[in-house]
């Protein structure tokens, strides 16, 4: 059976004014925030919890559960922060959210500042993308002119400001204790977990970070309910999906589709391949989960078959591609990436990701040697899991990958010389010196 594609978030992006407060209400938005008010917030979060709601930023963390780590009662402030950094490579969907329907997330802002109770919000936005910081500021204004944000929200005896703030483009900045410092006016660099933000997050007071796309659903859950969100996708999986597809396609875009869904159906929708083209690697959510290939089209795009596969369903923007991509190319441009955006706040990260891309880089021209492949290998092993945040995780992700699958193309990036002498920490030295 083909999995159809279910418009939720995105089902009335033909509409020229959704982005208008009243497009957005003649479709039937901030019915939720009604519901929402007239109820307990404890209720709310019930409901995200039964919900099975897991976070669209790439963890998937069940966002119920999230919420519900906020201890009530403190006398502390609360604050929610919506991570609108989206600067992963490959990931485009928050973005074109927040362009085409930026109420659904202030209506979603509103109800889960209303069920954590807290009465501030924030919505931290990607320094490069002013259009997209314009669209939500306007969606911001009109929401407080019509009483939608502000002191005493419809009678409720609710109050809540909102704030877009524009970052200055760093990647790191998506993470979010990083986001949080970059907020409070510091460097953005990562904190120490724990204490998690929950517990002590912004200003050291209570913090709920979710993704825009993780906002964006709580409207229609607390609108259509519970058993219809659970009507789509999986038992671990449930709900909807607004997948980004890039890469050799036909048609790249935004395809909203139950979770569950193959990429071999996603890649139909997308028009197929390009003419004369075919599936070679692809990933299922951003350059910081490890590749798949076309083996691995059926599976269901869900999270706990993307693990199985070893792999993750991440930010859920598959990338594809064609067989005139070199691995080797690919994976040396992801590592400049994270070299690049590197914070330096730790040693592992900050050193092991300039290696690494100086040794590639030699793969890149043919100049790698045999051993260097497992010197690769090696300095990867040091950074997963001995970095201080998940970016280094990532940055050790892609050459395990590439090597898993398309070993015989690093092979064929070496040169051999029957009288070289390897000697690693040259090698280094030379590779990070751009020295061939
Ligand atoms: C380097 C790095 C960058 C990240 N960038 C983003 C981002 O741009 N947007 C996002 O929602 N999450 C990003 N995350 C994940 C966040 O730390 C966090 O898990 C997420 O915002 C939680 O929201 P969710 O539970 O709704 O998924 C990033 C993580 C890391 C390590
Ligand atoms: S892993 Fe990298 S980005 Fe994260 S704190 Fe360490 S140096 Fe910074």
């Amino acid at each position: 059976m083909v999995t159809p594609l279910t418009p939720v978030i995105t089902e009335h992006w033909d509409r020229p004014n959704l982005y208008t407060l009243d497009g957005y209400r003649a479709v039937g938005g901030y019915q939720g925030l009604d519901k929402a008010l007239g109820s307990d917030p404890d209720d709310i979060i019930t409901t995200v919890k039964d919900a099975g709601l897991r976070g669209r930023g790439g963890a998937g963390f069940p966002t119920g559960l999230k919420w519900s780590f906020v201890p009530q009662g403190d006398g502390k402030p609360h604050y929610l922060v919506v991570n609108a950094d989206e600067s992963e490579p490959g990931a485009c969907k928050d973005i074109p959210i927040m362009m085409a329907n930026p109420h659904a997330l202030i209506e979603g802002v509103i109800i889960t500042s209303f069920a954590i109770r807290a009465n501030h919000a924030f919505i931290y936005i990607r320094g490069e993308v002013p259009n997209a910081v314009r669209k939500v500021e306007f969606a911001v204004k009109q929401a407080r002119e019509a009483g939608l944000i502000g002191k005493n929200i419809k009678g409720s005896g609710f109050d809540l400001d909102v704030v877009v703030h524009s970052g200055a483009g760093a990647y790191i900045c998506g993470e979010e204790t990083a986001l949080l410092d970059s907020l409070e006016g510091y460097r953005g660099q990562p904190r120490l977990k724990p204490p998690f933000p929950a517990v002590a997050g912004l200003y050291s007071s209570p913090t709920v970070i979710n993704n825009v796309e993780t906002i964006a659903n709580i409207p229609y859950i607390v609108d259509r309910g519970v058993e219809w969100f659970r009507g789509f996708g999986t038992e671990k999986s449930p709900g909807f999906k607004v997948f980004a597809v890039s890469g050799h396609v036909k048609r790249p875009g935004i395809y909203e589709a139950p979770l569950g869904i193959t990429m071999r159906e996603l890649l139909d929708y997308a028009g197929g391949m390009r003419d004369g083209s075919s599936v070679k690697f692809w990933l299922p959510g951003g350059s910081s989960v490890p590749m798949l290939t076309d083996e691995h089209l059926d599976l269901p795009l869900t999270y706990e078959a993307m693990a199985e596969a070893g792999t993750m369903l991440g930010t859920g923007t598959p990338m594809v591609f064609d067989q005139t991509v070199s691995v080797v190319k690919a994976v040396t441009r992801w590592l400049e990436f994270y070299k690049h955006e590197s914070c330096g706040k730790c040693t592992p990260c900050r050193e092991g990701t300039y290696w690494i891309t100086g040794v590639l880089e030699k793969f890149e021209h043919g100049q790698g040697q045999q051993a260097e492949m497992e010197t690769l290998t090696d300095l990867c092993g040091q950074i997963a899991g001995r970095s201080f945040c998940a970016l280094g995780d990532a940055a050790a992700t892609p050459y395990p990958a590439a090597m898993k699958y398309f070993r015989e193309e690093f092979e064929a990036s070496t040169h051999t010389s029957a009288d070289e002498q390897f000697d690693p920490i040259a090698s280094y030295v030379f590779a990070a010196a751009g020295v061939r």
